[in-house]
């Protein structure tokens, strides 16, 4: 499976602050934005990531991420010229992807919680055997904020409206999805929605059509942040602090996944904790390095 992350858009919610500097490259704690997702693509294994970006940011990226080597990945930019929607990212990397899988993760989205590994590892071999697309909800209580699913009592999807103004529950789709190979055939199908975007629903309402649309509820044991207002921007800071502390264990780390996964050295590894020695994040990753973090 491949994975695309979404950094492009206008970051408008974060005005003055992202008139200047791309939303996603912001410190959420102690390190970029982007590396919360590019982690999550990592723990799953997947080696080749394409990251949608705006044209003027493409260069910070690539300052900051590079071609990926350091972290053991690939990493290819993709251009979007202009915001208009979500579901464009997956048309944008239709000519990587074909009918191939995908993990397909907005660039804003943070996920933490006990086992996610396991559970997005399912979840990512249900879609690569049996096909459709498969995704989260969460329990939101600003439901017009997101998109919004609505389940029978049997717990079917039977809609998914975007941004509702009289939402028909509070569990809001998260930035994670897995889609199997027919998500740039789909995607096609997308219209403008009424505020003129692709919206990423639209598509899980063309798998919802086939009967291929899978919803599954996070429950009490996970935290999602979706850090696009300065509201959540600064919870999911606190959050990542106070879990940070208290567990002594970073999160999103691509340098941590990358070693945990064999994919750098204990060398490797050193250099690019020597880089930044001067911040906790170097001396995490050289404690790391030298096996002083525990595994769990
Ligand atoms: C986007 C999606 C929405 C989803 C949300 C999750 O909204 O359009 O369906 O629930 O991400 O973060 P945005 O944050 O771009 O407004």
């Amino acid at each position: 499976m491949k994975a695309i992350i979404l950094a492009g858009g206008s970051g408008t919610r974060l005005y003055p602050t992202t008139q200047i500097i791309n939303k996603h490259l912001l410190p959420i704690y102690n390190k970029p934005m982007i590396y919360y997702p590019l982690s999550l693509a990592m723990l799953l294994k997947i080696k080749d990531i394409y990251m949608v970006v705006n044209p003027q940011d493409k260069s910070l990226f690539e300052k900051l991420l590079g071609d990926g080597s350091q972290f053991g990945i690939r990493i290819q930019y993709v251009i979007q010229e202009k915001p208009r929607g979500l579901s464009e990212g997956i048309l944008l990397c239709s000519p990587y992807i074909e009918h191939e899988p995908v993990l397909y993760l907005l660039g804003d989205n943070i996920l933490y919680g006990h086992d996610l590994p396991k559970l997005l590892e399912s979840a990512k071999k249900e879609v690569e055997s049996s096909g459709g697309a498969y995704c989260f909800g969460y329990y939101v209580h600003d439901p017009e904020r997101f998109g919004i699913v609505e389940f029978d009592e049997q717990g079917n999807v039977l809609s998914i409206e975007e941004k509702p103004k009289k939402p028909k529950s509070h569990y809001a789709v998260i930035g994670v999805y897995f889609f199997d190979g027919q998500a740039c055939k789909l995607a096609q199908n997308v219209k403008p929605s009424a505020r003129g975007e692709l919206e990423i629903t639209s598509l899980l309402e063309e798998y919802l059509k086939l009967g291929k649309l899978k919803v599954k509820l996070l429950g009490r044991g996970f935290a999602w942040f979706d850090a696009g207002t300065y509201e959540s921007f600064l919870e999911a800071g606190n959050f990542v602090a106070t879990i940070e502390r208290k567990t002594g264990l970073m999160i999103g780390c691509p340098e941590e996944v990358a070693f945990r996964n064999g994919w750098i050295s204990k060398e490797d590894l050193l250099k690019l904790a020597k880089k930044m020695d001067k911040t906790d994040y170097g001396k995490y990753l050289r404690r790391l390095a030298e096996e002083e973090v525990h595994a769990f």
